[in-house]
């Protein structure tokens, strides 16, 4: 049986089974290197404030980096019976260099060493989601430059509603994703924030130095409060929450461009990289990772939900039912990542099909408004030009034509004042090209998106 780190004041016997039960090693494993760069950083300090002698912190530094070294080697056992990461390298370092490793641990409780651990871990993963999200806004921007000019039909209730540029379509996500990536860069601002020295809830007797330890691991603060320190886990809670509506986005557009490879719309084919086929169904190419990337939102909503509702009702300080946090961190974090890769390749190689977006404005009646507002502008009040709009479309569907198809003199029959113009005004390209309004669809309008957009990368 193996004695535990904590086993002084225990004298029954474990079981494995409970052991397993307890043990976070089958998951926080994953931070061993920020476990380490916590303990070598609270041994140093340890050493300037004389807490510990040199040679003692010499010994624990060698030691971890050994450690460290074997880790990565994949030559060290984690066990549940050490329960955690945390001890299961303090350990490991006892058997690296004997007993003055147990010196490590003055002054330091598991409670802020875990959630040293974890700022860093989070710290990393947003600036990586950080990067992820800015390459896939310089995707979009090429997209966007590319397709200024590419008519389609742009829907409420999905429904045709009015004509758009393509690049419009792309760049409303770029501003999602600019939006995900502020949330994100605001959100550093609480997780880069040391909670080491903080012990186990109520600082500690030693003169340690918590400044010194907070800019040996590269944090900008020291939280002010101990009691907090511990039990605070708002910043995973933010990334998991950023990570959230981020999903969202990437989900939206994924639907989006499902319905685009569809045969009904045959708006854009994914390269055979993000496709695949069907066992049975020899012509298929489905959209799986957009598919998939649209499914994984619900892992990331549930991981969020997950947290919130393990933390709700916890007293201050710490609890083992914080252990729960890092399961969900890490996969959200895994996820996210990787759909960001997967999203930014697919967008990157996706062909746009120009002709038959354009094509579906033409026998449609998306061009209704631009027929209403030419009225207007002949000085008919807008309400009433709807209505007539509204009647003249109801004709067309009982004929079987469109707006385009009504000849000049049934045009001139309800205002005199229509000349050949309208149909330019009716042509989806014109439509499009003329939005010029700040924001709007116009050509010069998108242009100006995007040109803001290549700056802000
Ligand atoms: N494995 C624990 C966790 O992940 C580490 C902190 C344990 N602290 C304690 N007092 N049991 O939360």
């Amino acid at each position: 049986m193996m004695k535990k780190l904590w086993g002084g004041r225990f004298d029954g016997k474990n079981e494995h089974w409970i052991d397993e039960f307890g043990a976070s090693i089958q998951v926080d494993q994953k931070l061993a290197d920020q476990d380490i760069a916590g303990s070598l950083a609270h041994v140093k300090m340890l050493g300037e404030t004389r807490i510990l002698t040199a040679d003692e912190v010499n010994q624990i530094t060698t030691g971890l980096k050994q450690v460290q070294e074997k880790i990565h080697q994949g030559l060290l056992e984690f066990t549940v019976e050490n329960e955690d990461i945390h001890l299961n390298i303090e350990s490991f370092l006892t058997e690296e260099i004997g007993p003055v490793a147990g010196k490590l641990h003055t002054a330091r409780s598991r409670n802020d060493q875990v959630a040293t651990d974890i700022h860093l871990y989070v710290k990393d993963a947003t600036h990586e989601v950080i990067n992820l999200i800015n390459q896939f806004r310089k995707v979009l921007i090429n997209q966007a430059q590319n397709n200024v000019e590419t008519i389609l039909p742009g829907y409420t209730h999905l429904q045709h509603a009015q004509p758009i540029s393509f690049g419009h379509h792309l760049m409303a996500y770029y501003q999602m994703l600019k939006r995900d990536e502020e949330r994100f860069t605001e959100s550093l601002k609480r997780v880069d924030i040391s909670p080491l020295g903080s012990a186990a809830l109520a600082g500690t007797t030693f003169p340690i130095n918590r400044q010194l330890t907070a800019s040996e691991l590269d944090f900008a603060e020291v939280y002010p409060n101990s009691l907090d320190a511990v039990s605070d886990r708002d910043f995973i809670l933010e990334f998991l929450s950023n990570s959230s509506l981020l999903m969202m986005h990437l989900s939206r557009f994924c639907e989006e461009i499902i319905l685009w490879c569809s045969h009904e719309f045959k708006f854009v084919e994914l390269s055979d990289t993000y496709s695949t086929g069907s066992s049975i169904m020899p012509q298929k190419k489905n959209p799986d990772m957009a598919e998939l990337i649209r499914g994984k939102t619900g892992r990331v909503y549930g991981n969020l939900m997950q947290l919130l509702t393990t933390m709700k009702g916890l007293p201050l300080a710490y609890n083992k039912d914080m252990q729960e946090d890092k399961h969900s961190v890490f996969d959200s974090a895994d996820t996210i990542t990787h759909c960001l890769k997967v999203m930014s390749g697919m967008i990157e190689t996706m062909t746009v099909n120009h002709e038959n977006m354009a094509q579906s404005t033409k026998k449609d009646f998306s061009n209704a408004t631009e027929l209403a507002d030419y009225l207007a502008n002949l000085g008919t009040p807008f309400r009433e030009a709807h209505e007539i709009v509204g009647k003249l479309v109801l004709e067309c569907i009982h004929n079987g034509t469109y707006l385009q198809d009504i000849a000049l003199s049934d045009y001139q029959a309800i205002n005199p004042h229509i000349t050949a113009e309208v149909y330019d005004k009716l042509d989806s390209y014109h439509a499009v090209k003329n939005r010029h309004s700040f924001g709007g669809t116009g050509f010069n309008q998108v242009q100006h998106q995007i040109d803001i957009a290549k700056q802000e990368l």
